[in-house]
């Protein structure tokens, strides 16, 4: 793939995907979003490894980013990784209501932290995520880390429980993750279902 500025943000430096990926207990048949795709390394190696009989969206705002998963898709003949170029803080009007079993965002809620929009991403995914389906969220813990954003703008577990109690969704999974710190590790690997 072709080098572009995300590559500079990619998970894949810090967090292993099978470590992620091993954790959400897909069926192997479900249609997955990978929502703030970035390079898109999470949906491939879903698809590649744990969906056999399932697809994956890649979904970024960034334009380069969904082009070179076109490419890749291209090269590879790939049929069952659909990219799309959308902002996830509007409605995605490229993807049908009720059809995701999963919505994963792996470090990208921490932004909505920072710009106060997290509400309206979460109403718009609601569309479009199927009344039984889950989101998994993956994000640094609030410690000082040596990279990643400020402390201010990570979102602690229970202050995103909250957030999605009021919409209706409990936590089924939550497990700290990745690299190993003074203050515990980097990460943490959240699950919500509707109740
Ligand atoms: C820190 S990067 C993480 C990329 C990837 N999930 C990973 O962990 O490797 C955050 C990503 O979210 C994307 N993003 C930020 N705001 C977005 C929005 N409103 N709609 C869609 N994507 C967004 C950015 O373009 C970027 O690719």
């Amino acid at each position: 793939m072709q080098e572009h500025k995300h590559h500079a943000k990619s998970s894949i430096k810090f967090l292993d995907s099978d470590e992620i990926l091993s954790q959400l207990n897909l069926k192997g048949n479900e249609v997955f979003m990978d929502a703030g795709c970035g390079d898109g390394h999470i949906a491939i190696k879903a698809i590649e490894d744990y969906l056999p009989d399932g697809c994956a969206y890649a979904v970024d705002n960034y334009g380069p980013s969904i082009d070179e998963l076109e490419e890749f898709k291209a090269e590879n003949n790939i049929e069952n990784l659909i990219n799309v170029q959308a902002d996830i803080t509007e409605d995605i009007v490229q993807i049908e209501d009720n059809s995701i079993d999963m919505i994963f965002m792996l470090n990208v809620v921490h932004g909505f932290k920072a710009s106060g929009n997290m509400e309206d991403v979460i109403e718009k995914l609601l569309r479009i995520l199927k009344s039984d389906g889950k989101i998994t969220i993956v994000e640094f813990r609030p410690i000082e880390w040596s990279f990643g954003p400020p402390v201010e703008i990570k979102y602690a577990p229970d202050e995103l429980e909250g957030i999605f109690y009021s919409y209706g969704f409990k936590k089924v999974y939550l497990n700290d993750i990745g690299e190993d710190g003074p203050d515990g590790k980097s990460h943490y690997l959240i699950i919500f279902e509707k109740e």
